[in-house]
């Protein structure tokens, strides 16, 4: 296989290659207010507990509602909803109400009073379980303590952003490497 030619590439762009797990929906609620952001600066800590890391810039409406209320739910869209996804990073909850502005259904989750987004193929309720990093670099661990996931397809279509306006949309699966696997990686 032969080498790549490569050039200098600015060190504050490379976030585009590394983004790419699926864009998130995460939601929050306090003080009898829901909210709604699209997120894709997330990723997996540990298995057991199952913790998740995200990145919640500080002037987002939903910085305090998660800190405060010590809970979210990470909502996993499908294509379908990028028009909405897109409509929901670029408004605040400060001044809509973003349930009812792009006509989305909050349910009730069974462990904390954040809603699930009935539209989206899965949703995982969380728990702030540390709030160390917060302060620092915006970072709030989570733990996932309840988890619902569509029972089809069994790969949903889901978005994950390249960076200045471009999805790439999830496509062909292949298990043709499985085989190779150490058992404990599967
Ligand atoms: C594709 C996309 C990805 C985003 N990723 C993040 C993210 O990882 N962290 C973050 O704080 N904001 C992110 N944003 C911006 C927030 O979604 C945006 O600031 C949102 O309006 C915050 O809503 P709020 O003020 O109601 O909390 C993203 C926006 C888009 C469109």
């Amino acid at each position: 296989m032969k080498a790549y030619t490569k050039q200098d590439f600015p060190v504050a762009d490379i976030r585009r290659f590394l983004e790419p797990g699926p864009i998130v929906l995460v939601s929050s609620a306090r003080n009898g207010e829901t909210n709604i952001m699209t997120m894709g600066w997330h990723m997996v800590m540990e298995f057991v507990p199952s913790l998740v890391g995200c990145y919640v810039w500080s002037e987002n409406h939903s910085f305090d509602m998660i800190r405060k209320s010590k809970e979210c739910v990470i909502n996993i869209p499908t294509v379908e909803l990028t028009p909405k996804v897109v409509g929901i990073g670029n408004s605040s909850g400060r001044e809509t109400d973003k349930f009812a502005r792009f006509g989305l259904t909050a349910r009730p989750g069974t462990e904390v009073k954040a809603p699930l987004i009935a539209e989206c193929y899965a949703n995982f309720e969380c728990r702030l379980v540390d709030a160390s990093l917060i302060r620092k670099y915006s970072l709030f661990v989570l733990e996932v303590v309840k988890a619902h996931v569509a029972t089809s397809p069994r790969y949903p279509r889901t978005i994950h952003y390249r960076g200045d306006g471009v999805f790439m949309i999830s496509g062909t699966n292949s298990s043709r490497y499985r085989k190779h696997f150490r058992p404990g990686n599967l």
